[in-house]
């Protein structure tokens, strides 16, 4: 099969399933939206119209040539057999004003076709609209025809007759009413061009949505996304509302679906933003917006913004995004939400922990270098007695300033720990997964010397006073590793402020005060 034939053999395919299904092709997965064709089907061939043309000239020039070469023949055969004597002469002249008038009609539309469709879209690369054609051939049609009138019948003086006549103009304005309103909204519509072919609008109550495909001096033409075609009065047009897309514009469109509450914003928000700037027809131009709308009954509800390259597309494209958003929850192992409803049991000891989360919280609290003395059992006491707690990118977890009764331990994530310096927050350390911090409030019973802030999502374990009093009554030996680090970290802190001291009174000095804070002896 040639290549010719397989298009055309497609080409059939697919309009029996326009006329079978009353709709476009279905798009389907793999095949990439530019591929799928338009659903316009052309109805006429422009050679054909040529040829017509052609025939219906020589047609119109041969009954011409007749009448007017035979003319007095047919004057004799109408007044000596049919007995018309009187008007034969008339009736002759009104079957030649007929022929003429058909010939004038033929020349106007030749030259409509040669200046609006030829020089219009050579000069300004696009064919003029359908109403300035019209009106083209209606007044050079009236203007002609006016001409040959009044050279054939010189004696009537037909402006007058249409002008002096009062009932007749009652009666053209009541018949036109309609029409002339749908002509003079058209003009409007052409001249304050709201829309153009290739547009998709939005128009009135019905919301009757589709692409423009023509505006005539009657209607708007839209072809709906069911491959049906609309016409909307000019008069409605021009009346209703209208909401336009513009085809050389970037329009925007909303996509909405939710996740279960389990599902974290930021992992999410990135993994949907990647998977939907790359589908077929989202503009590249501007990166897609996730974001949230509604944290609702069933989980987080968000939407997807993206921008169209196409937006006659848009129910593909939605289509499409949609999917990619599913492929891309599943390989990142996010949960779309549905309706559900959750008993949720508080055990008051493991607070915001799942159900793995027990052994991997020992596991780092193991890995941290001040609990390194510590025996296995104990490292599990403590874990059983920390809390997790989720932080969002730029989430203050402690402030400056505030008493403080806990440690942090980073389990993942990252923090900075800031101070104040002339009303701005300067970065003094960033501390990653296995760090902690907070400690110096804890031990020494004094305010918090820094805040820290979350630097991205961040997961941090919290381990009270209690907790740290049963580690410290077992193990004397880890209240002096922490005054060093306490002693080191204030003198991070005194770079900036009037903290200072000698390593070795400084030590001491914390040793006796974590002793003194914790009943110890
Ligand atoms: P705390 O004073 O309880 O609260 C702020 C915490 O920031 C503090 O305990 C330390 O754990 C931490 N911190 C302060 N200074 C530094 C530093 N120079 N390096 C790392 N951590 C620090």
């Amino acid at each position: 099969m040639s290549l010719q034939t397989g298009l055309i053999h497609l080409a059939k395919l697919r309009e029996s399933v326009i006329k079978e299904e009353g709709i476009p092709a279905v798009w389907t997965p793999g095949i990439s939206l530019s591929e799928i064709p338009t659903t316009k089907v052309t109805r006429t061939l422009s050679k054909n119209k040529i040829a017509l043309f052609f025939i219906a000239t020589a047609i119109v020039g041969l009954a011409l040539y007749l009448v007017f070469r035979f003319d007095y023949r047919l004057v004799e055969l109408l007044s000596v057999r049919m007995d018309l004597a009187g008007q034969a002469k008339t009736i002759v002249n009104v079957v030649q004003l007929i022929f003429l008038g058909i010939l004038a009609y033929l020349i106007v539309r030749a030259c409509n076709a040669l200046i609006f469709g030829l020089v219009f879209r050579f000069r300004r690369g696009f064919e003029a609209p359908t109403l300035v054609r019209n009106i083209f051939t209606i007044i050079a049609f009236t203007a002609l025809f006016f001409l040959i009138f009044t050279v054939m019948f010189p004696g009537i003086n037909l402006g007058a007759l249409f002008t002096t006549s009062a009932i007749f103009g009652v009666i053209l304005g009541l018949a036109l009413q309609d029409t002339l309103g749908n002509f003079f909204s058209g003009i409007s519509l052409q001249a304050d061009r709201p829309f153009q072919v290739g547009d998709v609008i939005r128009v009135g109550a019905e919301k009757q949505t589709g692409v423009v495909e023509e505006i005539t001096w009657r209607a708007v033409k839209i072809r709906t996304f069911q491959n049906h075609v609309v016409l909307i009065s000019n008069s409605t047009a021009a009346r209703e509302p209208i909401e336009v897309c513009p085809r050389d514009n970037l329009n925007a469109r909303l996509v909405f679906f939710n996740t279960l509450y389990s599902d974290s914003p930021a992992k999410t928000i990135h993994v949907v933003r990647e998977a939907v700037r790359e589908a077929d027809n989202v503009s590249q131009k501007i990166t897609p917006i996730v974001r949230i709308r509604n944290l609702g009954d069933n989980g987080v509800d968000y939407e997807v913004k993206y921008w169209l390259t196409d937006y006659a597309k848009y129910n593909d494209t939605d289509a499409l995004v949609r999917q990619r958003i599913w492929y891309a929850f599943r390989r990142a192992k996010i949960n779309f939400a549905y309706p559900t409803r959750t008993l949720l049991i508080e055990r008051t000891s493991k607070r915001g922990m799942g159900p793995g989360d027990e052994s991997a919280i020992v596991e780092r609290l193991g890995a941290v270098d001040i609990f390194a003395p510590l025996s296995s059992e104990e490292t599990a006491m403590l874990a059983q007695a920390a809390t997790s707690h989720v932080f969002a990118p730029g989430e203050t977890v402690i402030r400056g300033g505030d008493p403080g009764s806990s440690m942090f331990v980073v389990h993942n994530g990252r923090v900075s720990v800031q101070i104040s310096e002339s009303g701005r927050a300067r970065n003094v350390a960033t501390l990653s997964e296995g760090a902690f911090f907070g400690e110096m409030a804890l031990f020494t019973g004094e305010p918090r010397t820094a805040s820290v802030v979350a630097v991205e999502e961040t997961e941090v374990l919290e381990i009270g006073h209690d907790a740290m009093k049963r580690v410290f009554d077992n193990n004397p030996d880890l209240v002096e590793s922490l005054s060093h680090i306490i002693a080191e970290r204030r003198r991070g802190l005194a770079a900036t402020e009037a903290l200072s001291g000698s390593e070795g009174d400084e030590s001491a000095g914390i040793l006796s005060s974590i002793k003194r804070f914790f009943g110890m002896k």
